[in-house]
């Protein structure tokens, strides 16, 4: 049981949250290298699919069968067992991208300090909101010139509504970076000095005794001005606040240059909570329950038509998972035995033999499981929450391409949406389908897996990207449905509305303001 225990608690198991270009591949792999799980920069950087069109992508999935390599990477340091979950970004944004936030425990959130508060950044805040999770900041890029730190800082409040303290504060930026003034550990950290030099440790006073170049610099002096106005009007450290998402702490440091990577990740894991306990429909799941347990969080499909095996993602919430163990599936009460499973390390599959809760395993899976799903090892059969419904931006009008194969259709459309790989919703009269995706990738993976699987060729049509609110059944009223809010329903027969762009939204929010729109993701 501790040996259980001080396992849980060694864990610290988060994604990145970032626009593309932010600098997520370089700071993982600095993450990584510092964890000694790759020994070169580059290696992460080669998998960076958006570096890719789409179609090169799929050729790529193919001859390199299932590209899930990064999704999962795992080291150590100081005594914790780290996991960064990816989150792909680029031409592979998807559902799965936003479902990954609901297996981690924290999430590190990378800004550009050039650019600040991105659209992407801004979707996955609001998914690690929704759950309430810490949020580590990290701005980025402090080697090139950007937006001032309290430029920076106000739009953390207004743009995403969370308040922020700042564990160090940048002396300078761009050509002039000098360093950090690290609050937290009462220090200076310069910038490209030899190592021997780089930390200088300040007085009682937060200031830097004796003699020091930089302290000539009229920066260091700005710098020490701005401190000043933080202690005084800043918002207080409250690990409590940190924990339940209301407070970020920030860093300032250049990923590209290794610069205020490792304080960052050493304080991180300070902060950063382990595994905690869940609710499932019998209660909290204490992580350190002797029961194993855990829930599916994404599905991946091989795009190799040979291969037509899928990888079913399990985040494990309570005890430990041994390789062939005998788990129950919740959802249909059958037992099995987990022989085959994966884990991910940077660079090659390895098969795992021991994993506790925070870790994530990858289960070989012929159709077995479908996103949400929980498996245990207990005699009583729980459930962990049900996984949220992320409300998709993009819609396409499918149909079967040969009217005479509509069964095969008919049942791959279904099998798939039950499956979690894509959402389908119905005109009211025609019953026409149409589908909803978060991310364009999703659409092609659903045409060549329907092809491949289902043996079904489609008609895709697209209709471009909607903005998709839910109203109340009784409210449904066809005559309110255009082509620019049309009226369909979901695959629970929920009644929502797809908004061809918010001017149509807002136009008839004006028009019917007794009908109350909502969205699941707000
Ligand atoms: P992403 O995964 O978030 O999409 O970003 P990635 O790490 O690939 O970084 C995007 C670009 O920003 C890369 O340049 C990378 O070298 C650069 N970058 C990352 N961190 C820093 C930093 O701290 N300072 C500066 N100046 N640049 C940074 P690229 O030209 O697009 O790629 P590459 O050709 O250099 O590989």
């Amino acid at each position: 049981m501790t040996f259980l225990k001080d396992e849980v608690l060694s864990r610290r198991t988060f994604a990145i949250i970032s626009h593309p270009d932010a600098g997520k591949t370089t700071l993982t792999e600095q993450l990584l290298l510092f964890g000694g799980a790759i020994r070169a920069a580059g290696t992460v950087k080669g998998k960076k699919s958006g570096k890719f069109a789409t179609s090169d992508w799929m050729e790529i999935e193919k001859q390199r069968g299932i590209s899930v390599t990064s999704s999962v990477m795992q080291f150590e340091y100081d005594g914790k067992r780290v996991n960064i979950l990816d989150t792909p970004g680029h031409q592979d944004f998807s559902e799965d991208t936003y479902r990954t936030l609901m297996a981690v425990d924290s999430a590190v959130m990378i800004i550009d300090a050039a650019k600040g508060i991105e659209e992407q950044t801004l979707k996955l805040f609001k998914v690690c909101r929704m759950r309430g999770i810490p949020i580590f900041t990290f701005i980025n890029k402090l080697d090139r010139q950007g937006k001032t730190p309290l430029e920076l800082l106000a739009e953390l409040e207004e743009v995403l509504g969370i308040e922020s303290y700042p564990m160090n504060w940048p002396i300078g930026m761009g050509k002039e970076f000098l360093g950090i003034y690290d609050r937290f550990h009462n220090r200076i950290e310069q910038f490209r000095v030899e190592e021997n030099e780089r930390f200088i440790p300040l007085n009682e006073e937060g200031e830097i005794d004796g003699d020091s170049p930089i302290k000539q610099s009229g920066l260091y002096e700005q710098a020490l001005e701005e401190i000043l106005l933080l202690n005084e009007a800043g918002n207080e450290f409250s690990n409590e606040r940190i924990a339940n998402g209301t407070l970020t702490p920030v860093f300032f440091g250049s990923a590209l240059t290794n610069f205020g990577v490792q304080t960052f990740l050493e304080t991180y894991l300070q902060f950063a909570p382990s595994p905690q306990p869940r609710n499932s429909d019998a209660g909290i799941i204490d992580p350190t329950d002797e029961n194993f347990s855990g829930f599916v969080f994404k599905i991946q499909a091989n795009m190799n038509p040979a291969h037509r095996d899928r990888i079913a993602f399990v985040r494990i919430c309570s005890g430990q998972f041994d390789r062939g163990m005998n788990v129950t599936l919740s959802r249909t009460g059958k037992s099995m035995k987990l022989s085959q499973s994966t884990q991910f390390l940077a660079d090659d599959r390895s098969t795992v033999n021991t994993a506790v809760s925070g870790d994530i395993i990858g289960l070989y899976d012929t159709g077995t499981y479908q996103i949400g799903d929980t498996i245990t090892s207990g005699k009583q059969l729980i459930n962990y929450e049900k996984l949220p419904q992320f409300t998709p931006e993009l819609f396409v009008k499918v149909s079967a391409k040969n009217v005479m194969k509509q069964k095969h259709f008919h049942k791959g459309v279904h099998q798939l949406v039950q499956e979690g790989a894509i959402q389908l919703y119905k005109t009211y009269r025609m019953e026409d389908y149409i589908l909803g995706a978060v991310g364009q990738l999703q659409f092609e993976v659903f045409v060549h897996r329907m092809k491949n699987e289902y043996n079904s060729d489609v008609i895709m049509e697209p209709i471009g990207s909607k903005i998709a609110r839910w109203i109340d059944e009784d409210q449904v009223k066809e005559s309110l449905s255009s082509s620019r809010s049309l009226l369909v329903k979901d695959r629970f027969d929920k009644p929502l509305f797809l908004f061809e762009n918010d001017f149509a939204l807002r136009w008839f929010q004006d028009k019917n303001p007794d009908i109350r729109l909502t969205n699941p993701m707000e």
